[in-house]
């Protein structure tokens, strides 16, 4: 592990990586060495903030709630639409479009250089929702990792019947408890 005061010496790579990886995104702006390297800073820690914006109705109830996390880990500020929750009563009369307007408002005034969400490819209104307000699908592909899964110190179940007398294996898909895959 590289020591504090060691972290510096992997900007040139990141630069080159970078400068490596950009001409793939022909829609994103092609950066020199220099504007790559100006807004890299490598810190051995950094810290996120938590933005709650929330809907209530006429007798003060929260209605729904859209959570935001905001954090740059050195390499540009980053926000997250963490959760995004309307109240079964009150969807479908823009509460949520209210509140993702609210939350890319927030991207733009703190010079946000990346934004996602998370959401299930079959979500039709959530998908609504987020491409109505400037998301559009990755042209990356992202691999999730979760505790107990192959690689991870425990193996998936074998597929195949492990015969008389074997363990076991757990019911499918089984594994620790973990975040959702949103
Ligand atoms: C997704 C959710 C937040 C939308 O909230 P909402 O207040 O109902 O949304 P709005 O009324 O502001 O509508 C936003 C867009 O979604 C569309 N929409 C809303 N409900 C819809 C439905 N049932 N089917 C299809 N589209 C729908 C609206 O038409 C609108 O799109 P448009 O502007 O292109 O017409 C709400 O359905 C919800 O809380 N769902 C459960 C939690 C969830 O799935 N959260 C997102 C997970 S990441």
């Amino acid at each position: 592990m590289l020591a504090e005061s060691e972290l510096r010496l992997i900007k040139p790579l990141l630069v080159e990586l970078q400068l490596h990886e950009q001409p793939h995104y022909a829609d994103h702006p092609q950066l020199s060495p220099g504007q790559i390297d100006e807004a890299l800073d490598v810190r051995p820690t950094f810290e996120g903030e938590n933005v709650v914006f929330a809907c209530r109705d006429g007798q003060g109830d929260l209605t729904g709630f859209c959570w935001v996390v905001l954090f740059d880990p050195g390499t540009g500020l980053e926000g997250e639409l963490a959760e995004v929750y309307v109240a079964e009563a009150h969807r479908g009369r823009g509460v949520g479009e209210a509140l993702v307007r609210r939350a890319v408002e927030l991207f733009e005034q703190r010079g946000v250089t990346l934004g996602y969400v998370w959401t299930r490819a079959d979500n039709e209104p959530a998908l609504r929702l987020y491409r109505g307000a400037g998301f559009e699908p990755t042209q990356q592909l992202v691999l999730t990792w979760y505790p107990g899964g192959v690689g991870a110190g425990g193996r998936r179940p074998p597929a195949q019947d492990p015969g008389p007398g074997a363990e076991a294996p757990p019911a499918s898909g089984q594994r620790p408890p973990t975040k959702l895959d949103r």
